[in-house]
């Protein structure tokens, strides 16, 4: 529905650096406004509780969970989604096409916010530590990969080669210390 049943605002904003203008339910949740009402697939609904971080999106610069904002608080932000990562042509940035070469991914449920939040750890720190990533996808909740692949292609993304030994070095300390 274009704004369900209720009170509706009309908003503005910008939407991966395009201007959108829509009319929104006061009551809809923003996560369910950008994949049923602007179509963006990218951003994914795992549990509605703020929990698992599936709908993490850049808010005015920030990393957001989607499902804990509505609609019409979009109105006057900056809305970036997993959507405006790869070029125009579909190309993969850096940070995508680290995650291919990893194998940072599995189901890819997950994968849309675990990228939105590394791409904001990334702009703020070019070279973070495994712990550092760790930390800065603590939100962002993945049932498959175990995290040792999608840490691996962030440090990859941000380090080349020399992240990608520093994080199998942890890997293989944190394997030792576990069976000690
Ligand atoms: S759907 Fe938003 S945190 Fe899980
Ligand atoms: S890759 Fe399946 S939940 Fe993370």
């Amino acid at each position: 529905m274009a704004s369900g049943p209720g009170p509706t605002q009309d908003i503005e904003f910008t939407l991966n650096g395009k201007p959108v203008s829509r009319t929104a339910s006061s009551r809809m949740l923003l996560i369910h406004f950008l994949r049923d009402e602007l179509g963006l697939r990218g951003p994914k609904i795992g549990c509605d509780t703020g929990h698992c971080g599936a709908c993490t999106v850049s808010y005015n610069g920030k990393t957001i969970k989607s499902c804990m904002a509505l609609a019409v608080q979009a109105d006057g932000a900056e809305i970036d989604t997993v959507e405006s990562l790869a070029g125009e042509s579909g190309d993969l940035d850096e940070l995508q096409e680290s995650f291919r070469e990893n194998h940072g991914l599995q189901c890819g449920y997950c994968t849309s916010g675990v990228l939105m939040s590394a791409k904001f750890l990334l702009e703020r720190n070019e070279k973070p530590t495994a712990e550092e990533i760790r930390e800065a996808i603590h939100g962002n909740l993945c049932r498959c990969t175990g995290y040792v692949n999608i840490v691996k292609a962030i440090s990859g993304a941000a380090h080349g080669d020399e992240g990608l030994a520093l994080v199998e070095r942890l890997n293989r300390e944190h394997a030792k210390e576990v069976s000690a």
